[in-house]
């Protein structure tokens, strides 16, 4: 985009998975203490987003404001203790007449909105496509980005278009992000009308890998971790398929009542620390058979990520090769296992674990770093 923000996938919270529309300031600002007092800041996460449903009404002026009961103290107090957290502040509108809950969108009011966003010293925006009939999504959406960047304040613009218009093909010099499929649910896998399990959202990120990158990410939609429909050995599978795709990372969970093993799965600093790789490639498939999968990629120093996913009911092992991952066959690369925390013995050309149902082994290989004189 040009803004420079987002030079690795953003990380925050979003009240939309849980909450939906039962937002307020109270709600929000508890979020921002958990986010504290959970260690989640300190692990990397940032941005504290209110999704729809904030919004009231325009007064005579055509200025957007928020529910006066859900939001007594106004957007820019909000605002303010957000940052006061050490956090950044997001918000939703919708590029049509009407956002997807029926609030009041930005249609004809871009400029005006962007220029409120920044007095309330908002850092992200979400921009929704609901209402938007026969408008082109190219040129909403840029609208959008102007309007942001006339401001003068440095804001993310997180396009959220569902993939409808392909934005993957001209998003990058407008948003940040771009949603790539409908919404997630929080099931493993299955399609509703709009929306998917985290199996079908990640089938459907294959082929776009090339177009996400530093500044301008594809986003598959945020996290659905610790919402309680999925099991552990499932969430722990979401959160490290969304770290090797470098997607977004916005937690969508209730963050003041999360258990010891949601904080552990969001707060993971080696999964934290793929996702955010300083590289920004997103994972391929580099394997599929019936039942199992390999996704890897490429990092920083020449290492690579992998994760074997068992999609199949029983457990069984999954081998990733290296000629799979454009490695030759060697013993100078550590192998780790990532959720274990733990180095694993030199492998020459492959490296096979036993993976429970629905779940991961996530792998790093990292060249050693330089011996000194040899043996
Ligand atoms: C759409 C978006 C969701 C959420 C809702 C809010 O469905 O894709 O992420 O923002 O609207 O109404």
């Amino acid at each position: 985009v040009g803004n420079n923000l987002a030079l690795t996938p953003p990380m925050g919270w979003n009240t939309w998975n849980k909450f939906a529309c039962n937002v307020s300031e109270a709600l929000l600002r508890q979020a921002a203490d958990a986010m504290v007092t959970s260690g989640m800041r300190d692990a990397g996460y940032e941005y504290i987003v209110i999704d729809d449903c904030w919004q009231q009404g325009r007064d005579k002026a055509g200025n957007i404001y928020a529910d006066p009961a859900r939001f007594p103290s106004g957007m820019k107090a909000l605002g303010d203790y957000i940052h006061s957290r050490g956090l950044k502040f997001g918000i939703y509108s919708d590029a049509g007449s009407l956002t997807c809950g029926k609030r009041p969108g930005s249609l004809g009011h871009e400029y005006q909105d962007a220029q409120k966003y920044a007095e309330w010293g908002v850092d992200y925006l979400k921009y929704d496509w609901c209402s938007t009939y026969d408008q082109n999504a190219k040129s909403s959406y840029e609208t959008m980005s102007d309007a942001l960047r006339a401001t003068g304040r440095p804001i993310v613009l997180s396009i959220c278009e569902w993939g409808l218009n392909k934005p993957w093909q001209w998003g990058t010099n407008i948003g940040n992000l771009w949603r790539t499929t409908d919404d997630i649910y929080d099931h493993w896998e299955g399609k509703k009308t709009f929306e998917h399990g985290v199996m079908d959202i990640l089938d459907l990120q294959v082929g776009l890998e090339s177009f996400s990158g530093p500044g301008h990410w594809n986003d598959p939609d945020m996290l659905e971790v610790g919402n309680g429909k999925m099991s552990n050995e499932e969430y722990r599978s979401h959160f490290s398929l969304w770290a090797i795709l470098a997607a977004p990372l916005m937690a969508g969970n209730d963050l003041s009542a999360m258990t010891e093993q949601t904080r552990a799965i969001l707060t993971n600093r080696e999964v934290i620390a793929i996702d955010q790789d300083a590289l920004g490639i997103q994972a391929k498939r580099v394997a599929k058979h019936v039942g199992d999968e390999v996704w890897a990629r490429p990092l920083q120093g020449g290492g690579r990520a992998v994760v074997l996913l068992n999609r199949s009911e029983t457990a069984h092992s999954v081998t990733v090769s290296w000629d799979m991952l454009n490695l030759p066959d060697q013993l100078d690369m550590q192998l780790r296992d990532v959720w274990l925390a733990k180095n694993l013995p030199a492998a020459r050309s492959s490296y096979t674990a036993m993976v429970p149902s629905h779940g991961v082994v996530m792998l790093r290989l990292d060249y050693r770093p330089m011996q000194g004189a040899e043996k």
